[in-house]
């Protein structure tokens, strides 16, 4: 890891009660420790230093926390979740540079939120978003969630890169969603209806929203090629574990690309009498994508279109 003056720097081994700390130079140290209810005011005092373009992305608002709110959220630990916040101690001083934290969601995953000062940027966000995913893995927490703005360039960096599958777009907000056990995240344990995975370069599929409203949970996966480091495990010999749970795999990717075809014969042996959905082929060629159902229709149609080939219920366990 990096300083922010570019050294490089070993952080000493977690301890017990989970403290962290790590040389940044200078005669500076950063500990990174499990934050409590007694920390509320130490919160308040980071959040009031803040941008309030970094709270607006934080909170969705421009909203300088209370006392009672921070108190609350340090406190997460309690209620399943953690929380663990930055201090830099230079000498006597000692100063909060960042908070970090996951709640826990009815769904069975964690809600992951984090804010770094400016000054300690470079490093030290995707460091506090590999903490509380080593801890929630710890806990048997699979994925951890955020929502995130689709203007904040550096959280979705941070996210992509630790292989990030989107749950859905709302009003310029998209969630995603990571896993903390491996590149790629699962379904959320306690995730009620039908379950889509769709493949599509944009990231975005049109029929999100009837899905959604359909009772679907639909996660949607930038495909082989666009996905960051770890590519696609399925092209790669190995199993994706959202399709694996998948009750329909939708694969919108290139249509021409001989990738997106191996891809769809993968899935069809891995998964076989779960139904996958192809792009249309303007051609007529669906020699090598048998026993796939085509899909022309966009937005709501083409969830109809699912529908009607899956049902709406769940399948028993
Ligand atoms: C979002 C935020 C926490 C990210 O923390 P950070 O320390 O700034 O993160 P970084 O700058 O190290 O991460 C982004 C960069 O690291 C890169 N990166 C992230 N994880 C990486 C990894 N594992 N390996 C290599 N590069 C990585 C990204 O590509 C990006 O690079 P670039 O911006 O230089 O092109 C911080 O910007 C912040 O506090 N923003 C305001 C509040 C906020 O938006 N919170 C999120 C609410 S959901």
């Amino acid at each position: 890891m990096k300083d922010q003056d570019g050294a490089m720097n070993t952080p000493e081994p977690t301890d017990e009660a989970g403290v962290e700390s790590i040389d940044v130079g200078g005669g500076r140290r950063i500990e990174i420790r499990p934050m409590s209810a007694d920390d509320g005011e130490a919160l308040c005092e980071f959040y009031e230093q803040q941008s309030l373009d970094d709270l607006r992305r934080r909170f969705f608002r421009v909203y300088k926390p209370q006392l009672s709110w921070c108190r609350e959220w340090a406190s997460v630990g309690e209620r399943g979740g953690h929380g663990v916040l930055a201090i830099v101690h230079e000498g006597d001083l000692s100063t909060v540079v960042a908070e970090a934290g996951y709640a826990m969601r009815p769904d069975g995953d964690g809600d992951v939120a984090v804010i770094v000062a400016k000054r300690w940027r470079g490093w030290l966000g995707p460091y506090l978003i590999d903490v509380l995913a080593r801890h929630a893995a710890a806990r048997g927490v699979n994925n951890l969630q955020a929502d995130v703005m689709l203007e904040n360039r550096p959280m979705l960096a941070v996210l992509r890169h630790r292989g990030a599958v989107s749950y859905g777009h709302d009003d310029g907000v998209v969630r995603l969603t990571i896993g903390t056990t491996g590149y790629l995240p699962s379904w959320p344990p306690k995730a009620e209806g039908r379950k889509l995975l769709v493949a599509t370069a944009s990231g975005r599929w049109s029929g999100e929203h009837a899905a959604d409203a359909a009772g679907c949970v639909t996660a949607v996966c930038s495909g082989p090629k666009r996905r960051q480091r770890g590519g696609c495990p399925v092209l790669e010999g190995g199993h994706c574990p959202l399709a694996d749970q998948a009750d329909a795999i939708i694969v919108l990717l290139d249509p021409d690309d001989e990738q997106t075809d191996r891809l769809v014969e993968l899935h069809r042996e891995h998964r076989p009498g779960v139904p996958i959905f192809v792009s249309h082929r303007p051609d007529g060629r669906a020699e090598a994508v048998t026993d796939c159902v085509e899909i022309s229709a966009h937005g709501d149609e083409s969830v109809a279109h699912v529908l009607s080939v899956i049902g709406t219920a769940p399948a028993l366990p």
